[in-house]
């Protein structure tokens, strides 16, 4: 049993919680076709690697974090099959629904459950689970360093931490490139494909306010993770964080 409490209905009256909740329930339907365009289908690769990080043995139990359509639960199922679980935990009804469509049609969608609550304050008991991943979803959260800790909380001693997360490309020309990119076609992309430039005007927003790997590293630190590492993805687009329950 890993449920502890009743998930927090989510997102409460928080205002950066609130616009996160419209934007996804705008774009829930759309979100993995507009993903795969805007990446050129290099999201796919990420998510796999990121996966691969986890080092997940049959019987595990693992946490999608803010998991929304599962595409990371769905990567992670056939690692923990026949009798390990993979638990999308996140609070928009419009994203889960997409990613429950998806198990059913996926040959290990009965290795993967969801929860829909708030990350920052999980309904699940201290020390369950053997690993948890968060894709693209640590940058929503209000309360960054709240999330790690309930990360860390419900992690057993041992247990590996992955965050997939967009960066900003360190290399001056790359960057520059990828600013255009942002600012011009990701917006208009986002409307055209999954009806909303505004969720992908914010998109990009937030990437530019995210911590730096070396800020984010301290924080996993002062967290209370250790065994820290950073892998870059595709001249540092994204970035993979990894670290282990000390
Ligand atoms: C960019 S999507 C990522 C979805 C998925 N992990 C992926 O890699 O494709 C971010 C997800 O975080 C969820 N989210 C944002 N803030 C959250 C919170 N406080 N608690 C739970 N889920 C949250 C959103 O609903 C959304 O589904």
């Amino acid at each position: 049993m890993i449920l502890g409490c009743s998930p927090t209905p989510a997102p409460g009256s928080d205002p950066k919680a609130r616009m996160v909740a419209r934007h996804f329930s705008a774009i829930a339907t759309r979100y993995d076709l507009a993903n795969d365009v805007l990446s050129l289908g290099l999201q796919r690769r990420w998510k796999r690697t990121a996966t691969a990080l986890l080092d997940l043995r049959p019987g595990d139990l693992v946490l999608d974090v803010c998991g929304g359509t599962a595409d990371l639960a769905l990567l992670a199922a056939p690692r923990v099959a026949p009798d390990g679980l993979a638990l999308v935990y996140d609070f928009n009804p419009n994203m889960l629904a997409v990613g429950r469509a998806k198990a059913l049609r996926h040959p290990h969608g009965r290795e993967v459950a969801f929860l829909q609550g708030d990350a920052q304050e999980m309904a699940l008991r201290d020390n369950c689970l053997d690993a948890a991943i968060v894709g693209f979803g640590l940058r929503n959260l209000t309360r960054l360093q709240q999330g790690l800790k309930e990360m860390h909380r419900v992690l057993k001693p041992g247990g590996r931490l992955v965050i997939l997360e967009f960066s900003q490309p360190p290399a001056r020309w790359f960057r520059l490139l990828y600013d255009l990119y942002s600012h011009t076609v990701i917006p208009l992309v986002g409307k055209i494909l999954a009806g909303s430039r505004e969720a992908y005007t914010y998109l990009t927003t937030s990437i530019r306010h995210f911590p730096t790997p070396e800020e984010l590293t301290a924080t996993l630190e002062e967290t209370g993770f250790s065994q820290i590492t950073c892998h870059p993805l595709t001249q540092g687009i994204a970035m993979i964080h990894r670290g282990v329950k000390g």
